[in-house]
C-alpha cells in the first residue's frame, strides 16, 4: 500500500488554520494528516469524550510512522503542537477553511453549515459528505460560492485521494484553495460535479451491494467473495471487507442516494444489507458485519 508521507514545511499555508468539524473515524484522520502537513488544525467535537478518543488515536497513528521512520520524533511533536481539540463551535472562527466531517446526517448537516456560516463569512466550508448534495448545503449556507465537498477515504492517512466535489454555487477560487490544500496533505485531487454518489462511492458501492446478493442467494461465502475480488481484480482489500470497513450503514445509505438521486432501480438497496444494517451488524465499529471482529 502507498502511504502518503507529510513533512512539516514553512511554505505558503503553513500558518494556516484548519477546522475540522467531527472526530470520528474520519475526522481524526483528516486532522492527523492536516497536522502533520504543516496547517494549525482546531478539532471540534460536541463533547469531550470524543475528542480524547481522537486524540489518542492521533497519537498512536503519528507513533506508528516515528516507528516506521516515516516521521521523525521532532515532526511528530510538531504535529501535535499544531493540533488543538474544542467542544467549542466558536473555537474555529479564525480559520480559513473548516472541513466538516459530521455523522450523515442531513439534518444536523445543514444545521452545522448554517451554524458555521454565522461563525465567519470568509472561510471556506468544505463538506466530507459521502453522500448528499453539495449544492443544497450551500444553499442553507450564507456564502453558497464558499461551499465545496471534499470527500476522503478511509483510512484517511493511507488513502490517497480527495474528491473535490463542485456544487452548483460553488467558485473557481474555492476549488484552487482546497485542491492546494489537499495537495498540501499530500493527496491527489479529483474535482467532480455534484451528482450522486460523485465518482467513486457510484462506482464501488453498486459493486458492495452487489456482492451482498451474492450471499444472499447463498452463491459463495464472504470469504470466497473477497478471496475472488483480491486474487481475480487485484482489490487490496475484498467488497465484504471494504463493506465492514466502510460501515453498512453507509453502504446502505449511498445505495439510498443513488436510487433517489437517479431513480434507478438497478441501485436497489441487497435486502440483506438492509436486514444487516437493521439488527446492528453495522461491520468493524460493531464488532459484526460480514466478518467477526473482537
Ligand atoms: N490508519 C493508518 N494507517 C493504516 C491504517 C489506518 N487505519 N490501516 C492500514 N494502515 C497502513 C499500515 O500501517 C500499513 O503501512 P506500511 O505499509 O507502512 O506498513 C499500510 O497501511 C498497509 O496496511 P496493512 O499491511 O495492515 O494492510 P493492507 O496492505 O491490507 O492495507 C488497507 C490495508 C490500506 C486498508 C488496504 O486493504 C486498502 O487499501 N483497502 C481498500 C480501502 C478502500 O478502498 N478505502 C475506500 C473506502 S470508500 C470510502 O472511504 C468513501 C466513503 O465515502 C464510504
Amino acid at each position: 500500500a502507498i502511504v502518503s508521507i507529510h513533512v512539516s514545511r514553512s511554505d505558503r499555508m503553513s500558518n494556516m488554520n484548519v477546522g475540522v468539524v467531527g472526530a470520528g473515524t474520519m475526522g481524526q484522520g483528516i486532522a492527523q494528516v492536516l497536522a502533520s502537513s504543516g496547517v494549525n488544525v482546531k478539532l471540534y467535537d460536541v463533547a469531550d469524550e470524543p475528542l480524547e478518543r481522537a486524540q489518542g488515536s492521533i497519537n498512536r497513528g503519528l507513533d506508528r510512522l516515528v516507528s516506521k521512520d516515516r516521521l521523525s520524533e521532532s515532526d511528530r511533536d510538531d504535529a501535535l503542537a499544531r493540533l488543538e481539540t474544542t467542544s467549542k463551535l466558536d473555537a474555529l472562527s479564525d480559520c480559513e477553511i473548516i472541513i466538516e466531517a459530521a455523522p450523515e446526517d442531513p439534518e444536523l448537516k445543514e444545521k452545522l453549515f448554517r451554524d458555521l456560516s454565522a461563525l465567519s463569512r470568509e472561510a471556506i466550508l468544505a463538506s466530507n459528505t459521502s453522500s448528499l448534495s453539495l449544492t443544497r448545503l450551500a444553499a442553507v449556507s450564507e456564502r453558497p460560492e464558499r461551499v465545496v465537498g471534499m470527500h476522503f477515504f478511509n483510512p484517511v492517512p493511507v488513502m490517497g485521494l480527495v474528491e473535490v466535489i463542485r456544487a452548483e454555487q460553488t467558485s473557481d477560487d474555492t476549488v484552487k484553495r482546497v485542491e492546494q490544500l489537499a495537495e498540501q496533505m499530500g493527496k491527489t485531487a479529483v474535482a467532480i460535479a455534484d451528482s450522486p454518489g460523485f465518482a467513486v462511492n457510484r462506482l464501488l458501492v453498486p459493486m458492495i451491494n452487489e456482492a451482498a446478493f451474492l450471499v444472499q442467494e447463498n452463491a459463495a461465502t464472504p470469504e470466497a467473495i473477497d478471496q475472488a475480488m483480491k486474487l481475480g481484480a487485484n482489490h487490496p482489500m475484498g467488497p465484504l471487507a471494504l463493506a465492514d470497513l466502510v460501515g453498512l450503514d453507509v453502504c446502505l445509505a449511498i445505495m439510498e442516494v443513488l436510487q433517489d438521486g437517479f431513480g434507478d432501480p438497478k441501485y436497489r438497496p441487497c435486502p440483506l444489507l438492509k436486514r444487516m444494517v437493521a439488527a446492528g451488524h453495522l461491520g468493524r465499529k460493531s464488532g459484526r458485519g460480514f466478518y467477526e471482529y473482537k
